[in-house]
């Protein structure tokens, strides 16, 4: 029985893709099949309704003043952090700090507490999968402290060596990064496992969440992370707009990264204390139509059912696994046994980007390049992969149009 014939999806794709008046664009002429979602996702009209409310009869700036807009755009902004704090289960709402993206909160945690805590030849622990958005910041941090980045290998499927992992702590390790989804090949890493054995070192474990929040139940109470980052535009939600999670008693003791307004109890030129958190570290006007609006996206997710999208998703995954495991001269990039909505390959003789832009003629969307994951491209010797990525509003046809585009390239290159 083939993976396509198991199938036994309780989502009603079809009638979720109606939600999204961008997935009926035509691309040359062609039914846009859009497999970059790993890079940003698509916005049903629900959250775009909600952006347009916001903006056409809630819009003011919050926290400020005690007229009737500026107090309901605090309420409604308010009521979005204590969406987002029921969705990944955090203890408390002010644990979930607004930031421009998963980046924004990488760095957030880099400054504020690795500048405040680092010292010279202390360790920071980071993996051969991550995302240059959690290697460039500690690098930053660790150049100017004098520390060290320590790296935890991969295996030739993409998967992290757990007990070189282990081997690499010692009285220096000072703090773990690392994603819980690569963006590149799609490994889930064993991160309960990976922050557990941090913990019995006394080391705080912050997690990349980018690509793990839009296709994985997260529950930070549960795998006990430090601090987990991610963004709303992977989450059918706006651009410009991420959550930082972090345990209080570690935000507490951080210091901000960004000074400004809102974050502060008192101001004079001799001393400035600070506001508690989470405006600690929401220094300026927020970007507020956006948390709120990803608020809404946090709805339509949450409404769907996280388990019928994951359950949705590993379908898709395994069936394009499948097909494109019976193509001679495909060679699949990241073979992890856990793996979500990611598929990376390389074809025989084609670079990615003549894949990328003949698969477009095709009205196909896949991102091509090293995904800002340069060391795992170093790590399979390519300099760069084909990915197509999914969300749960992907239908099995699309796979199969996937295929037979790639297909065609073949041919085309034979
Ligand atoms: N980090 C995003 C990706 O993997 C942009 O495509």
């Amino acid at each position: 029985m083939s993976a396509r014939d198991k199938l036994a999806t309780p989502l009603d794709v079809g009638a979720l893709r109606r939600d999204f008046p961008i997935l009926s664009l035509k691309i040359k002429d062609k039914p846009l099949i859009f497999l970059d979602n790993a890079a940003s996702s698509q916005m049903p009209q629900a959250v775009i309704d909600r952006w347009v409310k916001y903006r056409s009869a809630q819009h003011a700036n919050i926290h400020r003043a005690v007229h009737y807009l500026s107090e309901t755009a605090t309420a409604e902004y308010e009521k979005a952090r204590l969406k987002v704090q029921a969705f990944i289960n955090a203890k408390e709402s002010r644990e979930c700090i607004f930031t421009s993206g998963t980046t924004d909160g990488i760095n957030l945690v880099a400054q504020g507490y690795g500048r405040k805590f680092f010292k010279a030849g202390d360790e920071i622990i980071l993996t051969t999968l991550e995302h240059h958005s959690n290697i460039v910041p500690w690098q930053m941090v660790a150049d100017e402290r004098g520390a060290k980045i320590r790296v935890v290998p991969i295996n030739d499927r993409g998967e992290l060596l757990v007990e070189d992992y282990r081997k690499l702590f010692n009285a220096n390790t000072k703090f773990v990064a690392m994603t819980h989804v690569s963006n590149a090949l799609g490994t889930i890493t064993p991160v309960r496992e990976m922050i557990a054995i941090a913990h019995e070192h006394g080391v705080p474990v912050l997690v990349d969440g980018a690509q793990a929040a839009p296709h994985l139940k997260v529950d930070v109470q549960d795998l006990d992370c430090d601090f987990y980052a991610f963004s709303g535009h992977k989450l059918c939600g706006p651009t410009g707009i991420g959550v930082l999670y972090g345990k209080a008693a570690l935000l507490e003791k951080m210091q901000p990264f960004k000074g400004g307004g809102d974050m502060i109890l008192s101001v004079t030129f001799e001393k400035t204390t600070y506001a508690p958190i989470p405006a600690k570290f929401e220094a300026g006007t927020p970007p507020i139509g956006e948390a709120i609006t990803l608020g809404a996206a946090i709805d339509y997710l949450t409404a769907i059912g996280i388990d019928r999208v994951v359950a949705h998703e590993t379908d898709l995954l395994d069936y394009a696994t499948d097909q494109l495991n019976r193509m001679p001269g495909v060679r699949l990039i990241g073979t992890a046994e856990k793996k979500a909505a990611v598929l990376s390959f390389a074809l025989d003789g084609v670079h990615p980007h003549d894949v990328g832009s003949l698969l477009n003629d095709d009205g196909v969307a896949i991102r091509t390049g090293h995904h800002c994951a340069q060391p795992v491209m170093q790590r399979f010797k390519v300099p760069a992969t084909s990915r197509a990525s999914f969300a749960f509003y992907n239908t099995m046809d699309e796979v199969d149009a996937l295929v037979a585009s790639i297909g065609r390239v073949q041919k085309l290159f034979a």
